[in-house]
């Protein structure tokens, strides 16, 4: 990026008192520009504590809403609002209060991967960093866990004793981008990498990884390594993060991981929502206060890995 756009950027932010979020996805530009980068619960926990009055959020739009419940009196603008997450849009209200009613006693514990409608008539939220502290924590021994199917088999892995009914949606780019014969072809390529990947993906590549985590924790835990090469099965862009902070190390992603999504935020874009902060993403009073609550008490619970 040249020095002139940066320091534009820099200019327009401070002029229209607003702040940058980005999602560990999003494309290297934006990565470079955002005053925060990471994971779903690191983002919703710092779009609960930025003072500037406009929230600029680089993300899918399930991430953008949860920065608006959480701030309702900011003005938070989604440069592309068609960067929608597919697998939030795999859970509808209408369905989930039918499978509510066949399990009256169950907590329903909704991934942040969902629509604010969605939240509002769930218990609690939950992350990929932290869905196995959130359910060890409910009290009830029926969950009805939404909407990520390979998210929750992996929950499943650590909790015994309690029925979790899983509902069958899938995040396109874990489940079908990123295959075991991928991740056992780069670790024939690179035989001293370790295998760490999200818990999104599909079981059989669970079972060959080394560690499971959410972006962030990937961030985390690579630089504490003493490892120096690392095959990452998530989206192939939290590489450009991995190699920025850890330059002396490797990372190979799998090719075809790509959220197409995440890739519609632009540079342009994000200029142009600066300068106009537009659009601004709005959701009625009632669903902001109802889904805050389940986001809330996921926040009071915290992080997991
Ligand atoms: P993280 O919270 O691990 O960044 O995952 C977000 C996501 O949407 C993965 O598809």
């Amino acid at each position: 990026m040249k020095t002139n756009q940066k320091k534009e950027i820099q200019e327009l932010k401070k002029e229209k008192d607003a702040v940058i979020l980005a999602h560990n996805y999003q494309l290297p530009e934006i990565q470079d520009i955002a005053d925060y980068v990471g994971d779903s619960l690191y983002l919703a926990q710092i779009a609960t504590k930025v003072s500037s009055k406009h929230i600029i959020f680089c993300g899918v739009n399930f991430m953008v809403e949860t920065a608006k419940i959480l701030n309702p009196e900011k003005t938070v603008i989604h440069p592309s609002t068609d960067a929608i997450c597919p697998l939030a849009e795999m859970v509808d209200v209408e369905s989930l209060k039918w499978f509510q009613e066949d399990h009256p006693d169950a907590a329903t514990v909704s991934y942040v991967n969902t629509t604010a409608e969605v939240k509002a008539v769930s218990d609690i939220c939950c992350t990929s960093s932290n869905a196995v502290k959130i359910i060890k924590n409910i009290k009830e021994k029926e969950i009805i866990f939404i909407p990520d199917r390979n998210l929750g088999l992996y929950v499943k892995r650590f909790i015994k004793d309690k029925n979790i009914i899983l509902w069958p949606g899938i995040c396109p780019t874990h489940h079908s981008r990123i295959k075991r014969e991928d991740i056992l072809k780069l670790k024939e390529e690179h035989p001293k990498a370790e295998i760490i990947v999200h818990p999104e993906c599909q079981p059989e590549v669970i079972d060959i990884a080394y560690q499971v985590f959410s972006t962030n924790g990937m961030v985390r835990y690579v630089s504490q390594s003493k490892k120096n090469e690392f095959i990452i099965g998530t989206e192939k862009e939290l590489c450009y993060r991995l190699r920025k902070e850890n330059p002396e190390k490797k990372f190979y992603p799998v090719a075809t991981a790509i959220c197409p999504n995440m890739k519609k935020i632009t540079l342009d874009k994000v200029m142009k929502s600066l300068k106009n902060l537009e659009p601004i993403l709005n959701l009625p009073s009632d669903i902001i206060e109802k889904a805050r609550r389940p986001l809330i008490k996921m926040i009071e619970i915290g992080r997991g890995d």
